[in-house]
């Protein structure tokens, strides 16, 4: 079996948790992707929120009613990937750079659950480099200001601008992405809070204390994770 047939029986699984009625946030990526052409396929009476511009137009090209996120209010339930799976559904998101959408639909939904291939599951979060969101302004004395945050959590490394083609990498919202190689992250809620406090730093992708299941598709079949 695959990643992307483990991420498809993942997001699968997750369409089957929609009801008519439902007002639904939709992910980021390629596990999510699954999600909404299975969750399209049952066409349910449903109204949905992308996390992106990409989520939109797929959503939206496979017949699912999209609405703006302060149109639909409080969700009923949000099913999204995740580049890390650690302890107590500890997330690290952002590696499509939606982490920002993303967070606001996940604070805004009653029920998050998140889809996955087995291979996103770990011990500690921290070998995936941490996505942080950053105002183009002054980004450069935002990355040194990063950096002391890191320290702070005894993290002694600099992140990276995230480039492509030769050009920093452009959020939906306009910012840049810096990505923090941290190796391992021994205390998130710490370093959620140190880089929260950064000015200029929009949001990272550490998600604690959001997901309220994961469905994990591995060799045996989609297993069900709680915190
Ligand atoms: C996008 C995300 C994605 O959910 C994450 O990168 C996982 O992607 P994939 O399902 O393609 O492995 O956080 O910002």
């Amino acid at each position: 079996m695959t990643a992307d047939d483990q991420k498809r029986a993942a997001g699968e699984a997750a369409a089957a948790l929609a009801e008519a009625g439902m007002k639904v946030g939709l992910g980021t990526g390629s596990t999510a992707a699954w999600f909404v052409k299975a969750l399209a396929a049952r066409e349910l009476d449903i109204r949905c929120t992308p996390t992106s511009r990409a989520t939109a137009d797929l959503g939206a090209g496979l017949g699912l009613r999209m609405f703006e996120l302060d149109d639909l209010g409080e969700l009923d339930l949000t099913v999204d990937g995740a580049d890390e799976i650690g302890p107590g559904l500890s997330l690290i998101k952002g590696g499509g750079a939606a982490l920002l959408r993303e967070k606001l639909v996940w604070e805004a939904s009653r029920r998050c659950v998140v889809i996955a291939d087995a291979a996103k599951k770990v011990s500690t979060l921290g070998a995936f480099p941490l996505p942080i969101e950053v105002i183009p302004f002054g980004h450069r004395s935002t990355q040194a200001r990063i950096c002391d945050a890191l320290v702070e959590c005894d993290i002694g490394i600099a992140p990276r601008l995230r480039m492509k083609d030769g050009a920093p990498v452009l959020t939906d919202n306009g910012n840049y992405i810096y990505d923090a190689a941290c190796g391992r992250i021994a205390e998130p809620a710490l370093l959620a809070g140190v880089l929260k406090s950064v000015t200029g730093v929009v949001d990272h992708g550490l998600f604690l204390d959001l997901a309220d299941i994961a469905m994990i598709g591995t060799a045996s079949g989609v297993v069900t994770i709680e915190p």
